[in-house]
C-alpha cells in the first residue's frame, strides 16, 4: 500500500513565548518542522502533507525547498480535526501516518514499525513515562488489548494513574480516517475533535487496535517550552559529539560542541572545547581545531591547525596550513598548502598560495597571491573606493614590509619588494623595490622642552 503522511503544525505554540511560529524555532539550527519532513521523507512517502494554521506563510516559505503539500487549518480546533483537513488530497488506498511539527526527534525505525502495524487497522505509537500528567492516557481491557485514549483533562483519577501514555503519532489505513473522523465529536472538557477516538470507534466495530513504543524516549518528546526545546538540543548534540568520536574523533568535551548542520572528518582529528561548526564541514586527517572557533561551510586540508578563537566562512583552507588565534577568514577565502594566517588578520575573497605568511594584524580583501609571500604586519589592501571593489595581485616570492597600504587595483610582480609603511598606489615590476613614504631627518643638538616655572 502506498504511505502518505500527514504532519500537523498548525499550533501556536503559546508556551514558546515568541513571535516566531513554534515549528520554525531552531533545532541544530533547523527548524523544528525540518526535522520532522525529513524523518517523513526517509519513509519514501507517495505524499507529504503539512497542516499549517498560525504563522502559516511564514512556515510555507521558510520551508519551500520541500515539495510537500501544504494544508491550510484556519481554526485550531483539535488534532482530528487537522487531519481532517488533509484527507481529500490523500487517496483512499494508502496507509497514512500521522505525525506532529513539534516532536522533532522521531526516528525512521520506530516510525517504518509503526507503519507495518497499520495495513490492516489502527495503530497507535505510545511510550511508558515517569509522569504522564499532562498527556492522554491508554485505556486497555483485562486482556491487555487496546481499547481507546482518554485525554488528560477527561480523565478520571484512577485513569489518570496510567503511565501509559499517547506519543500522538499513529498509523492508519486511509479509509478508515476518511470513514471515522467525519463522525468524532467535541463533546469533552476541551470542545476539541480528538484524533484518538477513532481508536475506540474502530474497536467498538470489533476490529484489532495495535499499539507499538518507540524505541527511545527522547524520539516521542514533544517541544512546548523553550526548557524542553534545550533538552532536545542537548541531547541532539551530545549524540552526534558521540558519533563522531566513535568515528576516531577526539572530542575534548562531548557538552562543549555544537554541529548545526553536517561535519566529515578524516581520522585522528581533535577538536577542543566550544567549538561550533556549521553548515557543511570537512576535516582531513590530523586537523586540529583550537576551542572557541566558528566554522561555517568550510574545508579543511589534513595536518592544519585551527589556532583558538578563530572564526571562518566559506573557506578553503589546504593542507599543513595555520591559522590563528584570533584570526577570521570570511566567503573566498582560499588557502594552498602550507599557508600561513596569524592573529587578528580578516581575509575576504582572497586566494594564498603555497607557504605564503600573512603573521599579523591585516586585512586581505579581494586580492590572489602566488607562492612564498610574506606579507608584514599591519598590512592592508584597500580594496573598496567607496563605490566599486578593486584587485590586488601579488606574484610569488613578493615581499611587503610592516604597514604598508596597497591602494586596489594593483599589482606586485614575482619577487617585488614594498618597504615598510609604503602606501602604494602604482604597480610595481619584478624585483622591483617600492619605497613611498617621507624621508628620514635626524636634527642634531635639538633641546628637549623643559618644565615652564610659574610666576605665583
Ligand atoms: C495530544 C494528544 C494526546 C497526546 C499528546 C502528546 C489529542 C486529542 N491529544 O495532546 O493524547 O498525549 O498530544 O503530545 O490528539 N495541532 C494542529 N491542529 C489542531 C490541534 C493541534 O495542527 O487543531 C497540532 C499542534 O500544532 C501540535 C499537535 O497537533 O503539533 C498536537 O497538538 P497539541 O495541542 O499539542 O495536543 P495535546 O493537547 O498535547
Ligand atoms: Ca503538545
Amino acid at each position: 500500500m502506498p504511505l502518505e503522511v500527514i504532519i500537523l503544525a498548525a499550533g501556536q505554540g503559546t508556551r514558546m513565548n515568541s513571535r516566531l511560529p513554534k515549528v520554525l524555532h531552531p533545532l541544530a539550527g533547523r527548524p523544528l518542522l525540518e526535522h520532522v519532513i525529513e524523518a517523513a521523507l526517509c519513509l519514501q512517502p507517495a505524499a507529504v502533507h503539512v497542516v499549517i494554521g498560525h504563522g502559516a506563510e511564514q512556515v510555507q516559505e521558510q520551508l519551500a525547498h520541500f515539495a510537500v503539500n501544504w494544508v491550510i487549518q484556519r481554526e485550531q480546533l483539535g488534532t482530528g480535526h487537522g487531519v481532517l483537513q488533509a484527507l481529500p488530497a490523500v487517496s483512499r488506498d494508502s496507509t497514512v501516518l500521522v505525525l506532529y511539527g513539534d516532536v522533532p526527534l522521531i526516528g525512521p525505525d520506530t516510525l517504518a514499525s509503526l507503519v507495518a502495524m497499520a495495513e490492516v487497522a489502527p495503530a497507535l505509537l505510545t511510550a511508558r513515562v515517569a509522569d504522564p500528567a499532562g498527556y492522554g492516557r491508554i485505556l486497555r481491557d483485562s486482556a491487555g488489548a487496546l481499547v481507546g485514549v482518554v485525554e488528560h483533562k477527561d480523565a478520571s483519577e484512577q485513569q489518570r494513574r496510567i503511565d501509559e501514555i499517547n506519543t500522538g503519532l499513529l498509523a492508519a489505513p486511509a479509509a478508515d480516517l476518511m470513514d471515522y473522523l467525519p463522525k468524532v465529536g467535541n463533546d469533552n472538557k476541551q470542545g476539541e475533535y480528538y484524533l484518538p477516538d477513532i481508536l475506540a470507534m474502530a474497536v467498538a466495530e470489533g476490529r484489532a487496535v495495535s499499539s507499538c513504543r518507540a524505541a527511545s524516549e527522547i524520539e516521542v518528546l514533544g517541544v512546548n517550552d523553550r526548557v524542553q526545546l534545550n533538552q532536545l538540543e542537548r541531547e541532539y548534540q551530545r549524540r552526534q559529539a558521540e558519533q563522531l568520536m566513535r568515528a576516531g574523533v577526539a572530542v575534548a568535551d562531548i557538552n562543549r560542541l555544537d554541529i548545526r548542520g553536517s561535519v566529515s572528518c578524516g581520522v585522528d582529528v581533535s577538536v577542543d572545547v566550544n567549538v561550533v561548526f556549521e553548515g557543511e564541514v570537512n576535516l582531513g586527517d590530523g586537523v586540529v581545531i583550537g576551542p572557541n572557533c566558528v566554522l561555517r561551510d568550510v574545508t579543511v586540508g589534513p595536518g592544519t591547525t585551527i589556532h583558538a578563537m578563530s572564526h571562518l566562512q566559506d573557506a578553503d583552507v589546504g593542507e599543513r596550513c595555520s591559522v590563528g588565534p584570533f584570526a577570521r577568514l570570511r566567503p573566498g577565502t582560499v588557502l594552498a598548502a602550507g599557508a600561513k594566517i596569524g592573529n587578528f588578520v580578516e581575509t575576504k575573497n582572497a586566494q594564498l598560495g603555497q607557504g605564503s605568511k600573512v603573521n599579523h594584524l591585516s586585512y586581505i580583501g579581494d586580492c590572489v597571491m602566488g607562492d612564498g609571500v610574506n606579507i608584514g604586519a599591519g598590512t592592508i589592501t584597500c580594496n573598496y573606493d567607496g563605490v566599486n571593489k578593486h584587485r590586488t595581485e601579488i606574484g610569488a616570492g613578493v615581499f611587503v614590509g610592516s604597514n604598508s597600504t596597497l591602494v586596489a587595483p594593483l599589482c606586485i610582480e614575482e619577487n617585488g619588494f614594498v618597504a615598510a609603511g609604503s602606501t602604494v598606489t602604482k604597480s610595481v615590476g619584478k624585483e622591483e623595490l617600492a619605497v613611498s613614504r617621507s624621508r628620514q631627518r635626524n636634527i642634531q643638538g635639538w633641546q628637549r622642552p623643559g618644565k615652564r616655572q610659574t610666576e605665583d
